[in-house]
């Protein structure tokens, strides 16, 4: 019997359908070269769930998701399900997804690809190749929330109101564990870590400094420094290629993932994977929206559900020659001059410079053209 894995495939809302229609083409394309075999399932959450089911995540998805080895995620949300109670939006089904299925530790690499060294937004980018470990079933996400009616006033008498209140609390465990994540990408990569926190004001970070000193006299190899989240913005906007391995709580990872793709200059194109335990299931998505103002154009980007299928296949499968075949085959696509709209003002580096815009469709079936 060949390697054959369960993949559950949750296409979701927006453009999810078409890029994740990408990945799911790709895997199957790489798979029969490789000689394993991913069996995939179709489930619904987000939006479309809520239109069938009346929940963002419906009990069977969450169980094939949890039961699977692997899940393909497309992107959730859209602007037709944003009057919903909070509780029942359609993001209520990504924070189910990591809650339910234990992911805790979550990769967003952010790279600069050659074929579109062009694409920053910085004037002089240097080699962007950094990776972001966020923490991502704890701190303010999952924290106590609450609201209530407050008869304290202000210091001029005004009353107080209505009060709401989220919650930062972190454990020691929760925080080990997501910081040898840290230690071990940055043993595996350029052995730097940066531990992004904000421990000049709060005592969960100051918890995070402590246990990251600790522990790195367990890895003596690997140069591990601090910064506040606010300098961190700035130093990533300054000086983005001095940056290896950072890791953070759960909404600096948030905000400082979406910064640093975006100095990347193409957030079309950058991949994540979302992990749990070893031997436990991972889920792998775009790092980008549903964009639903261009769903249904084949104007999507695909590249960044397709890379997520290579960490899939490199991180958590175990195929690491298919995965290089798919990251080699993104390249050489590029290479050829191959551009969906988002990514076509950079230019390219082909010997020709010939670009050619393409739909959805055209660069995925040209990537799979080139899988080797
Ligand atoms: C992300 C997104 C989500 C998050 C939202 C959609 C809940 O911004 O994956 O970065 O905040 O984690
Ligand atoms: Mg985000």
């Amino acid at each position: 019997m060949g390697r054959s894995y369960n993949i559950v495939s949750i296409p979701g809302d927006g453009i999810g359908p078409e890029v994740n229609g990408a990945a799911v083409k790709v895997l199957k394309a790489v798979s029969d070269k490789y000689g394993f075999e991913p069996k995939i399932t179709e489930y619904k959450a987000g939006g479309c769930a809520i239109d069938v089911f009346g929940v963002p995540l419906p009990g069977e998805t969450l169980e094939a998701a949890a039961g699977s080895d692997a899940v393909l995620l497309g992107a959730v949300g859209g602007p037709k399900w944003d009057m919903i109670e909070p509780e029942k939006r359609p993001e209520k089904a990504l924070l189910g997804l990591r809650q339910g299925m234990h992911l805790y530790a979550n990769l967003r690499p952010a790279i600069i690809h050659k074929e579109l060294s062009n694409a920053s937004p910085l004037k002089d980018p240097g080699k962007i190749d950094l990776l972001i470990v966020r923490e991502l079933t704890g701190g303010i996400y999952f924290g106590k929330q609450g609201s209530y009616e407050s008869a304290e006033k202000l210091f001029d008498g005004t009353s107080k109101g209505k009060v709401s209140f989220d919650t930062e609390s972190y454990s020691e465990a929760e925080i080990k564990r997501i910081l040898r994540r840290g230690f071990e990408f940055a043993r595996i990569r350029n052995k730097k870590l940066t531990v992004v926190d904000k421990a000049n004001v709060l005592i969960t970070s100051r918890m995070w400094r402590q246990l990251a000193k600790e522990m790195s006299e367990e890895y003596k190899d690997v140069a591990l420094d601090f910064l506040y989240v606010d300098n961190a913005s700035m130093q990533l906007v300054a000086r983005p290629s001095s940056f290896d391995v950072i890791v953070t709580s759960n909404m600096f990872g948030d905000i400082l993932s979406d910064l640093a793709g975006q100095i990347t200059g193409s957030v079309g194109m950058l991949p994540s994977a979302s992990l749990g335990n070893p031997g436990m299931p991972g889920m792998f998505e775009p790092i980008h929206g549903s964009a639903p103002d261009i769903a249904g154009q084949h104007k999507a980007n695909p590249i960044a559900s397709i890379l997520s299928v290579e960490m899939m296949l490199r991180l958590h499968l175990g195929e690491k020659d298919a995965a290089d075949s798919v990251s080699e085959a993104v390249s050489k696509t590029l290479a050829q001059g191959a551009r969906t709209p988002d990514i076509a003002l950079y230019g390219g580096s082909d010997a020709s410079g010939n670009i050619t815009i393409v739909s959805t469709e055209e660069m995925t079936d040209r990537i799979v053209a080139n899988l080797e």
